[in-house]
């Protein structure tokens, strides 16, 4: 198997606050992988160091062999690596079709003169992206509503409109920051049917944080858990579930300093 991702050694710290303590994982081409954590356990800091929103205190960042430690957002993005946000990131008074099309347009290679002037090139490649943002919608059941409000949108469908435009770059990795959350059983194990079926047609490898533990046990090849920053254990659904420094961590064991 293929390694897409590779993080050694990753830090971060805020001030005193160590919210991610040498973490270290490889992730293999084609799989779901899960990050789990009690509250404040450094998951979502692990994806903002990822995807540059955060440059880190140490380690490094190799996606599909070239180093991207310290590379920024857009770097990142146009390097192949989508993602989704915590608490839902939407234009929430533009349309479906609209919140798809501006995240398409990192990659589109106009210049503002080509924009202004509607030069042939820009014409094509606006051509281009609209339908290929309609055909993403339409993969992802939302063809329906290219053309109502994202906010106006079900909760459900805004989550999915989320993965729609993390998807809108055709990334390779793609990082879900609890796709679950809000959701109940049916709904998760809906959504775990839908994530494997988009891992299939876009030939995705995922990290996904989630603290839905059916959804995690369902979908993830292997498993990290996070406490404090630091990796208690990794391995399959099995393994994790088993394990007594995980029990610890969510039952409330001793606190660990960093
Ligand atoms: N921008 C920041 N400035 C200061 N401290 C931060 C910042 N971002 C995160 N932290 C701290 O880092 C730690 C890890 O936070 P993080 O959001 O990564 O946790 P998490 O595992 O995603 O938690 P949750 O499950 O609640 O989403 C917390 O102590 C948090 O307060
Ligand atoms: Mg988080």
């Amino acid at each position: 198997m293929k390694e897409i991702l590779k993080i050694a050694n990753l830090t971060k710290k805020f001030g005193g606050v160590c919210a991610i303590d040498n973490f270290s994982v490889t992730l293999e081409e084609g799989t779901v992988h899960g990050l789990i954590g009690p509250n404040g356990a450094g998951k979502t800091t692990i994806f903002n160091t990822i995807t540059g929103i955060y440059k880190p205190t140490g380690g490094t960042i190799e996606f599909m062999g070239k180093d991207i430690t310290n590379k920024k957002p857009y770097q990142v993005a146009q390097q192949g690596i989508g993602r989704t946000f915590q608490n839902i990131r939407l234009f929430s008074q533009l349309s479906v079709l609209e919140n798809v099309f501006i995240a398409g347009h990192m990659d589109a290679d106009y210049d503002l003169f080509a924009a202004i002037l509607r030069l042939n090139k820009f014409g094509k490649k606006e051509k281009y992206l609209r339908e290929n943002c309609i055909e993403l919608l339409k993969i992802l059941g939302l063809s329906d509503k290219l053309n109502e409000k994202a906010g106006s949108l079900p909760y459900g469908h805004q989550r999915k409109l989320e993965i729609a435009r993390a998807l809108a770059l055709r990334p390779k990795l793609l990082l879900l920051d609890e796709p679950a959350a809000g959701m109940n059983r049916d709904e998760s194990k809906e959504l775990v049917e839908f994530i494997n079926e988009l891992k299939e047609k876009f030939k995705l490898t995922i990290l996904m944080v989630e603290h839905h533990m059916d959804v995690v046990m369902s979908i993830c090849r292997r498993i990290t858990v996070l406490n404090f920053g630091k990796t208690i254990a990794e391995g399959t659904a099995k393994e994790i579930q088993t394990n007594k420094l995980v029990r610890e961590a969510y039952l409330g064991g001793e606190d660990a300093a960093c």
